[in-house]
C-alpha cells in the first residue's frame, strides 16, 4: 500500500479547508503558537505544507521538509513570506488565494479611509477614557470624503474593488499600475498617472501593492513630503510599503492629515511611534478577516493541495517565473 500523502499545516487552517484535507490525507497542524523550531520539525516528510503570512518559507524550511515536498499552499493572496526562487529550484509548486478576499480587504480599506478621515479611533479611545464632557463644536474635526480625489496605488483586484467602492464619494479616481486598466477607466473614469502625480494630487492614497523588495518603502519621507497636508494614507497591502518612521514623523508634524493602517513591517510588532501618532487608525492585519472570505480562502487552500497531490494543475498557482 502506498503511504498516504502527508499534509502539514504549519499554523492553522480553518475547518472549511481543514475538513476537506482530513477526508483524504494524513494531516498534522502546528497551531498558532508553534515556534520556528517546532514548524521545522513538523514539516519533515511533508508532501504538502500549508503556510500563511507569518510562516517564512525559505531554504531552511524546504530542506527540513525534504525532497518529497510537492506543494506549499499559502493561506493568503500575498506571498512575500515565500522564497519563490528556492521553491522553483526544488520544483515545489506554490499556490495562493486570490479573489476569495478581494471584497473583504477592499471593504476594510474603505473602513480605514473613513476612520482616518474622521479620526474615529482617537475619538472612541477618548470617550472610553471618560473624557467626553458633552458636544463640542471644535472637537475632533475631520475631513469630508465627498468629492475627494482617490489615489489607488496598484490597480489589481483589491485596488480595483476599492476604487469601485470609493466611487460613491463622487471624486476623481487616479491610479498607478504597470498597465492601463481599460475596464476601470471606462467604468469608473479612473485615470492612470505616474506615482509622483498621484501623490501630489490625491486626497486619499490607498496602497494595494505586494510586499516585494522593489516596493520596500515606496512611501518614504520624500513620498510623504510630496503629499498634500490634508492627505490620508491607507495601507492594507503590506507593511514594507511604508517607512513607518517617516510616516510617524509626517503625522506628528502634520505634514499629512491622517493614516489608516492594517499592516506593518515586522508584524506583529508595531512601532511605538506609530502607536502614539495622532490621527491614526490602526488595525491588526484583519483585511481578509470576514467569515466568508476566510472560509473561501481555506477551501481554496485545500483544493490547491488536493489538486497538486492528485497530479492535477492547482486552481491558483503562483507564477514561479
Ligand atoms: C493576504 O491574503 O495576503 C492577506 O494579507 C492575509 O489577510
Amino acid at each position: 500500500m502506498p503511504r498516504p500523502n502527508r499534509v502539514v499545516i504549519a499554523r492553522l487552517l480553518l475547518p472549511a479547508g481543514r475538513d476537506l484535507l482530513d477526508e483524504r490525507f494524513e494531516v498534522t497542524e502546528g497551531g498558532l503558537g508553534s515556534s520556528r523550531e517546532e514548524v521545522l520539525a513538523l514539516v519533515s516528510g511533508a508532501d504538502a505544507i500549508v503556510t500563511d503570512p507569518a510562516v517564512p518559507v525559505d531554504d531552511e524550511l524546504l530542506d527540513a521538509a525534504g525532497p518529497q515536498l510537492k506543494v506549499v499552499a499559502n493561506f493568503a493572496v500575498g506571498f512575500d513570506n515565500i522564497d519563490l526562487e528556492a521553491c522553483r529550484e526544488r520544483e515545489v509548486t506554490v499556490t495562493n488565494t486570490p479573489d476569495a478576499l478581494t471584497n473583504a480587504t477592499a471593504e476594510l480599506a474603505v473602513a480605514l479611509t473613513m476612520a482616518a478621515a474622521r479620526n474615529t479611533s482617537e475619538a472612541e479611545r477618548s470617550m472610553r477614557r471618560g473624557e467626553w464632557t458633552g458636544w463640542d463644536p471644535a472637537a475632533y474635526l475631520g475631513i469630508e470624503l465627498s468629492g475627494a480625489t482617490i489615489g489607488v496605488v496598484g490597480m489589481g483586484r483589491i485596488g480595483r474593488r476599492y476604487a469601485e467602492l470609493m466611487q460613491g464619494f463622487g471624486g476623481e479616481i487616479l491610479y498607478t499600475s504597470r498597465s492601463v486598466k481599460e475596464e476601470a477607466e471606462v467604468k469608473l473614469g479612473a485615470r492612470k498617472v505616474e506615482l509622483d502625480r498621484l501623490l501630489a494630487e490625491a486626497d486619499v492614497i490607498s496602497l494595494h501593492l505586494p510586499g516585494t523588495p522593489e516596493n520596500r518603502h515606496l512611501i518614504d519621507a520624500d513620498a510623504l513630503a510630496a503629499m498634500k497636508e490634508t492627505a490620508i494614507l491607507v495601507n492594507t497591502g503590506r507593511g514594507v510599503l511604508v517607512d513607518s518612521d517617516a510616516l510617524a514623523e509626517a503625522l506628528e508634524t502634520g505634514s499629512i492629515w491622517a493614516a489608516g493602517l492594517d499592516v506593518y513591517e515586522g508584524e506583529p510588532d508595531v512601532p511605538e511611534r506609530l502607536l502614539k501618532a495622532p490621527r491614526t487608525a490602526l488595525l491588526p492585519h484583519i483585511g481578509s478577516a470576514t467569515t466568508k472570505s476566510r472560509d473561501e480562502m481555506a477551501r481554496l487552500v485545500a483544493a490547491n493541495v488536493a489538486a497538486v497531490l492528485d497530479d492535477e494543475p492547482p486552481l491558483t498557482p503562483v507564477d514561479l517565473g
